[in-house]
């Protein structure tokens, strides 16, 4: 563990809880496999992962910790850490009435945090609640574009997304160098290959690059790219412009958080070892 990659390492809370890299970097430096998906509203996603792998946010936040790309600790050494801080310590039995630091009630607290990261009152939404000003002109031409077409098929529910698995390149290939097979890396269905998890369009101005390889760096591009594959339709400059112009009204208010000043660790604290 290199003591310097932290969640917000790949899900900077700064920038829309996203990285802003095509694919993420873990420990020494490694590229990562895919695309950093936002922690902003991720609780409402039907489960964590591109593929979907993790049921909930408890059960995700068990992986990066762990995986020799990304954070490259144990889970033991996660809980030494924590545990050899005695402000630590006494958080966690402020919480749990008991000194016992364990993964699963660091993973159980990270969750927690996770669940406040919601981003209410976007333009859209104060739109949806009566404001009819919210939005203008043509942010409304481009969600009525977006139920027409039929985006709003998948992309649906109180994220815009989230709600279901659906084939990347339903009407044609989606072509791209990474060989994340989606859905199929869990289920071993030939069926599921490049099937992935629908994704929030909340902050979606916030959460570039675009899809699971991070290859698209626009949303104009990114919305004809889904128009040809996923509905094989053409949409004109002007449709694109409305249809980009209403995605922007979906970012909301982004969580307020004070810099935690952590504390300081000690001579039982494990040393990183970034090098
Ligand atoms: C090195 C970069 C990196 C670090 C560090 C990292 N993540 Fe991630 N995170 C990713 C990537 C990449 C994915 C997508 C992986 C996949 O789908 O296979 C991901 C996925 C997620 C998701 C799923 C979101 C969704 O919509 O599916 C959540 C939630 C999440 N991470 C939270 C965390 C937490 C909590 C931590 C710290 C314990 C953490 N991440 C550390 C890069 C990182
Ligand atoms: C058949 C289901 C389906 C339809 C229809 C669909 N999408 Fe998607 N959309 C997806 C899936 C699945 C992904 C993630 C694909 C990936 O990265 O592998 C996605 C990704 C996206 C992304 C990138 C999100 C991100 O965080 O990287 C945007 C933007 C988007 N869609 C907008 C649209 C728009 C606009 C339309 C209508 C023109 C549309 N989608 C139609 C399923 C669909």
């Amino acid at each position: 563990m290199s003591g310097f990659i932290s969640c917000n390492s790949c899900h900077n809370l700064s920038t829309g809880g996203v990285d802003a890299l095509p694919t993420s970097i873990g420990h020494h430096w490694q590229e990562g496999p895919i695309n950093s998906p936002t922690v902003l509203n991720a609780d409402y996603m039907l489960a964590q992962f591109w593929d979907g792998r993790a049921a909930d946010l408890k059960a995700q936040a068990a992986g990066p910790i762990a995986n020799p790309k990304e954070m490259a600790y144990t889970h033991e050494l996660a809980v030494d850490t924590i545990a050899s801080m005695p402000a630590y310590v006494a958080r966690f039995n402020h919480v749990y009435a008991s000194d016992e630091v364990n993964i699963d009630r660091i993973t159980d607290a990270i969750a927690a945090f996770e669940k406040t990261l919601v981003t209410p009152n976007s333009p859209f939404d104060l739109y949806l609640t009566g404001d009819a000003d919210a939005i203008d002109a043509e942010a409304k031409a481009g969600y009525q574009l977006f139920k027409d077409k039929g985006c709003v098929s998948c992309h649906n529910g109180p994220a815009v997304g989230g709600t279901m698995y659906m084939k990347m390149g339903l009407v044609k290939p989606f072509h791209t160098d990474n060989p994340a097979q989606g859905r199929k890396d869990v289920t071993g269905n030939e069926a599921d290959k490049y099937v992935f998890k629908v994704p929030t369009l909340r902050n979606i101005e916030l959460t570039y690059p675009y899809f699971h390889d991070g290859s698209v760096w626009t949303l104009e591009e990114a919305v004809d790219t889904m128009a040809d594959i996923q509905l094989g339709q053409k949409l004109s400059d002007a449709e694109i412009n409305q249809m980009v112009a209403f995605l922007k009204t979906l970012t909301g208010e982004q969580p307020q958080i004070v810099l935690p000043i952590l504390p300081p660790s000690n001579a039982n604290t494990p040393r990183p070892a970034p090098f």
